[in-house]
Protein backbone atom coordinates (compact mmCIF):
# COMPACT_ATOMS: atom_id res chain seq x y z
CA UNK A 1 0.00 0.00 0.00
CA UNK A 2 1.43 3.21 -1.15
CA UNK A 3 0.47 6.24 1.02
CA UNK A 4 -0.01 9.75 -1.37
CA UNK A 5 -0.73 13.24 0.90
CA UNK A 6 -3.77 14.78 -0.97
CA UNK A 7 -3.20 18.28 -0.34
CA UNK A 8 -1.78 21.33 -2.18
CA UNK A 9 0.16 22.58 0.87
CA UNK A 10 3.58 22.38 0.12
CA UNK A 11 4.19 23.18 4.05
CA UNK A 12 2.23 20.44 4.63
CA UNK A 13 3.95 18.53 2.37
CA UNK A 14 7.58 19.27 3.29
CA UNK A 15 6.96 18.91 6.89
CA UNK A 16 5.38 15.17 6.52
CA UNK A 17 8.32 13.60 3.68
CA UNK A 18 11.22 13.04 6.17
CA UNK A 19 8.53 10.74 7.84
CA UNK A 20 9.51 8.09 4.90
CA UNK A 21 5.88 6.90 4.69
CA UNK A 22 4.67 9.94 1.35
CA UNK A 23 5.08 8.16 -1.83
CA UNK A 24 3.03 10.59 -3.81
CA UNK A 25 0.69 13.26 -3.64
CA UNK A 26 -3.03 14.60 -5.25
CA UNK A 27 -3.82 17.69 -5.98
CA UNK A 28 -7.67 18.43 -7.57
CA UNK A 29 -8.91 22.00 -8.80
CA UNK A 30 -10.52 22.82 -4.87
CA UNK A 31 -7.44 21.73 -3.14
CA UNK A 32 -5.17 24.58 -5.75
CA UNK A 33 -7.96 27.13 -4.71
CA UNK A 34 -7.82 26.87 -1.56
CA UNK A 35 -4.28 28.07 -1.72
CA UNK A 36 -4.74 30.68 -3.63
CA UNK A 37 -1.35 29.79 -5.70
CA UNK A 38 -0.86 29.13 -9.67
CA UNK A 39 -1.43 25.99 -10.46
CA UNK A 40 1.58 24.78 -12.58
CA UNK A 41 4.46 26.85 -9.83
CA UNK A 42 2.96 24.52 -7.13
CA UNK A 43 3.09 21.34 -8.57
CA UNK A 44 6.64 21.75 -9.94
CA UNK A 45 7.29 22.95 -6.30
CA UNK A 46 5.51 19.71 -5.02
CA UNK A 47 7.60 17.49 -7.43
CA UNK A 48 10.73 19.10 -6.26
CA UNK A 49 10.66 17.69 -2.53
CA UNK A 50 8.34 14.29 -3.68
CA UNK A 51 10.01 11.58 -5.30
CA UNK A 52 6.80 10.07 -7.14
CA UNK A 53 3.73 10.42 -8.39
CA UNK A 54 1.68 14.23 -8.28
CA UNK A 55 -1.88 14.23 -9.97
CA UNK A 56 -2.85 17.28 -11.41
CA UNK A 57 -6.08 17.67 -12.74
CA UNK A 58 -8.07 19.31 -16.05
CA UNK A 59 -9.87 22.20 -15.83
CA UNK A 60 -12.24 21.72 -18.70
CA UNK A 61 -14.66 19.72 -20.07
CA UNK A 62 -14.09 20.08 -23.47
CA UNK A 63 -12.28 16.83 -25.35
CA UNK A 64 -9.28 19.10 -27.41
CA UNK A 65 -8.92 21.50 -24.28
CA UNK A 66 -8.45 18.03 -21.68
CA UNK A 67 -5.79 16.40 -24.56
CA UNK A 68 -4.10 19.67 -24.86
CA UNK A 69 -3.86 20.60 -21.23
CA UNK A 70 -2.92 17.16 -20.34
CA UNK A 71 0.04 16.89 -22.67
CA UNK A 72 1.31 20.01 -21.30
CA UNK A 73 1.05 18.84 -17.63
CA UNK A 74 2.91 15.50 -19.42
CA UNK A 75 5.81 17.73 -20.21
CA UNK A 76 6.28 19.13 -17.09
CA UNK A 77 8.24 16.59 -15.12
CA UNK A 78 7.89 12.55 -15.83
CA UNK A 79 6.01 12.06 -11.96
CA UNK A 80 3.49 13.83 -13.47
CA UNK A 81 -0.01 12.11 -13.37
CA UNK A 82 -2.83 13.86 -15.69
CA UNK A 83 -5.84 13.60 -13.23
CA UNK A 84 -9.40 13.44 -15.74
CA UNK A 85 -12.84 13.32 -14.56
CA UNK A 86 -14.67 9.68 -15.25
CA UNK A 87 -17.10 11.59 -17.79
CA UNK A 88 -17.88 10.12 -21.32
CA UNK A 89 -15.10 13.30 -22.38
CA UNK A 90 -12.55 12.15 -19.99
CA UNK A 91 -12.97 8.92 -20.90
CA UNK A 92 -12.26 9.93 -24.39
CA UNK A 93 -9.69 12.16 -23.56
CA UNK A 94 -7.82 8.70 -21.60
CA UNK A 95 -8.17 7.01 -24.62
CA UNK A 96 -6.31 9.42 -26.80
CA UNK A 97 -3.58 10.79 -24.27
CA UNK A 98 -2.50 6.92 -23.29
CA UNK A 99 -1.45 6.84 -26.86
CA UNK A 100 1.08 9.53 -26.42
CA UNK A 101 2.86 7.90 -23.15
CA UNK A 102 1.06 9.96 -20.15
CA UNK A 103 0.30 8.73 -16.77
CA UNK A 104 -3.35 9.14 -15.73
CA UNK A 105 -5.11 8.88 -12.69
CA UNK A 106 -9.20 8.83 -13.44
CA UNK A 107 -10.82 10.52 -10.79
CA UNK A 108 -14.29 10.87 -9.47
CA UNK A 109 -15.33 7.30 -10.26
CA UNK A 110 -18.56 6.19 -8.43
CA UNK A 111 -19.26 2.88 -9.98
CA UNK A 112 -17.70 -0.44 -11.01
CA UNK A 113 -18.79 0.40 -15.03
CA UNK A 114 -17.00 3.02 -14.68
CA UNK A 115 -13.89 1.56 -13.27
CA UNK A 116 -13.74 -0.86 -15.53
CA UNK A 117 -14.45 1.15 -18.78
CA UNK A 118 -10.62 3.24 -17.10
CA UNK A 119 -9.28 -0.37 -16.96
CA UNK A 120 -10.15 -1.06 -20.23
CA UNK A 121 -8.18 1.86 -21.82
CA UNK A 122 -5.44 1.59 -19.80
CA UNK A 123 -5.56 4.12 -16.93
CA UNK A 124 -2.66 3.73 -14.51
CA UNK A 125 -5.51 4.67 -11.28
CA UNK A 126 -8.31 4.68 -10.72
CA UNK A 127 -9.58 6.69 -8.23
CA UNK A 128 -12.89 5.32 -6.22
CA UNK A 129 -14.35 8.80 -3.59
CA UNK A 130 -14.92 6.78 -0.63
CA UNK A 131 -16.14 9.89 2.23
CA UNK A 132 -18.76 11.26 -0.86
CA UNK A 133 -20.36 7.64 -1.16
CA UNK A 134 -20.52 7.36 2.45
CA UNK A 135 -21.72 10.65 2.54
CA UNK A 136 -24.55 9.61 0.16
CA UNK A 137 -25.28 6.17 2.15
CA UNK A 138 -23.03 4.05 0.19
CA UNK A 139 -20.78 2.27 1.63
CA UNK A 140 -17.09 3.57 0.05
CA UNK A 141 -14.99 0.70 1.23
CA UNK A 142 -17.05 -1.53 0.14
CA UNK A 143 -17.05 -0.47 -3.59
CA UNK A 144 -12.99 -0.01 -3.57
CA UNK A 145 -12.98 -3.77 -2.47
CA UNK A 146 -15.30 -4.43 -5.77
CA UNK A 147 -13.32 -2.51 -7.92
CA UNK A 148 -9.79 -4.62 -6.76
CA UNK A 149 -11.46 -8.08 -7.02
CA UNK A 150 -12.63 -7.35 -10.69
CA UNK A 151 -9.46 -5.72 -11.58
CA UNK A 152 -7.80 -9.08 -10.50
CA UNK A 153 -10.26 -11.08 -11.72
CA UNK A 154 -10.01 -9.67 -15.73
CA UNK A 155 -6.61 -9.27 -15.01
CA UNK A 156 -6.32 -5.39 -15.38
CA UNK A 157 -3.09 -3.66 -14.14
CA UNK A 158 -4.94 -0.41 -13.25
CA UNK A 159 -3.92 0.32 -9.57
CA UNK A 160 -6.92 1.28 -7.33
CA UNK A 161 -6.37 4.58 -5.08
CA UNK A 162 -8.63 5.17 -2.40
CA UNK A 163 -9.49 8.96 -2.53
CA UNK A 164 -11.60 10.68 -0.24
CA UNK A 165 -10.67 10.02 2.83
CA UNK A 166 -12.03 11.03 6.11
CA UNK A 167 -10.86 8.96 9.13
CA UNK A 168 -7.70 6.51 10.15
CA UNK A 169 -10.32 3.99 9.56
CA UNK A 170 -10.99 4.80 6.35
CA UNK A 171 -7.12 4.22 5.32
CA UNK A 172 -7.19 0.87 7.56
CA UNK A 173 -10.35 -0.31 5.65
CA UNK A 174 -8.46 0.67 2.48
CA UNK A 175 -5.66 -1.52 3.34
CA UNK A 176 -8.29 -4.68 4.25
CA UNK A 177 -9.43 -4.36 0.64
CA UNK A 178 -6.19 -4.38 -0.74
CA UNK A 179 -6.21 -1.09 -2.25
CA UNK A 180 -3.18 -0.11 -3.96
CA UNK A 181 -2.79 3.52 -2.82
CA UNK A 182 -4.42 5.36 -0.26
CA UNK A 183 -4.08 9.54 -0.89
CA UNK A 184 -4.91 10.60 2.85
CA UNK A 185 -5.67 14.28 3.92
CA UNK A 186 -2.89 16.06 6.40
CA UNK A 187 -5.27 15.83 9.57
CA UNK A 188 -5.63 11.75 8.64
CA UNK A 189 -1.98 11.04 7.78
CA UNK A 190 -0.57 12.64 11.16
CA UNK A 191 -3.42 10.49 13.02
CA UNK A 192 -1.77 6.85 11.70
CA UNK A 193 0.47 6.10 14.01
CA UNK A 194 -1.77 6.94 16.84
CA UNK A 195 -2.55 4.09 19.21
CA UNK A 196 -4.11 4.78 23.04
CA UNK A 197 -2.42 1.65 23.68
CA UNK A 198 0.94 2.07 22.29
CA UNK A 199 0.81 5.64 23.90
CA UNK A 200 0.14 3.90 27.61
CA UNK A 201 2.48 0.49 26.89
CA UNK A 202 5.44 3.01 26.26
CA UNK A 203 4.42 4.88 28.79
CA UNK A 204 4.41 2.03 31.49
CA UNK A 205 7.62 0.61 30.10
CA UNK A 206 9.34 3.65 30.48
CA UNK A 207 8.29 4.47 34.17
CA UNK A 208 9.43 0.69 35.07
CA UNK A 209 12.90 1.07 33.28
CA UNK A 210 13.86 4.25 35.31
CA UNK A 211 12.20 2.75 38.61
CA UNK A 212 14.34 -0.75 37.80
CA UNK A 213 17.61 1.57 37.69
CA UNK A 214 16.77 3.44 40.67
CA UNK A 215 16.06 0.40 42.73
C1 LIG B 1 -8.12 12.99 -4.49
O1 LIG B 1 -7.59 12.60 -5.50
C2 LIG B 1 -9.48 13.55 -4.45
O2 LIG B 1 -9.58 14.67 -5.26
C3 LIG B 1 -9.84 13.88 -3.03
O3 LIG B 1 -9.49 12.75 -2.21
C4 LIG B 1 -11.29 14.23 -2.84
O4 LIG B 1 -11.57 14.32 -1.47
P1 LIG B 1 -12.90 15.04 -0.90
O5 LIG B 1 -14.07 14.19 -1.23
O6 LIG B 1 -12.66 15.09 0.59
O7 LIG B 1 -12.95 16.38 -1.54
Amino acid sequence: MRFFLDTANLADIKSRVDTGLVDGVTTNPSLIAKEGVDMKTRVLEILEIVDGPVSVEVTTEDLQEMIDQAMEYHSWHRNVYVKLPCTPTGIKALKEIKKHGVKVNMTLVFSLTQALACAKLGADFVSPFIGRLDDIGSDGVEFVGNIVEAYSIYGYETEVLAASIRSVDHVASSISVAADICTIPIKIFDKLLAHPLTTKGQAQFLADYKSSINA
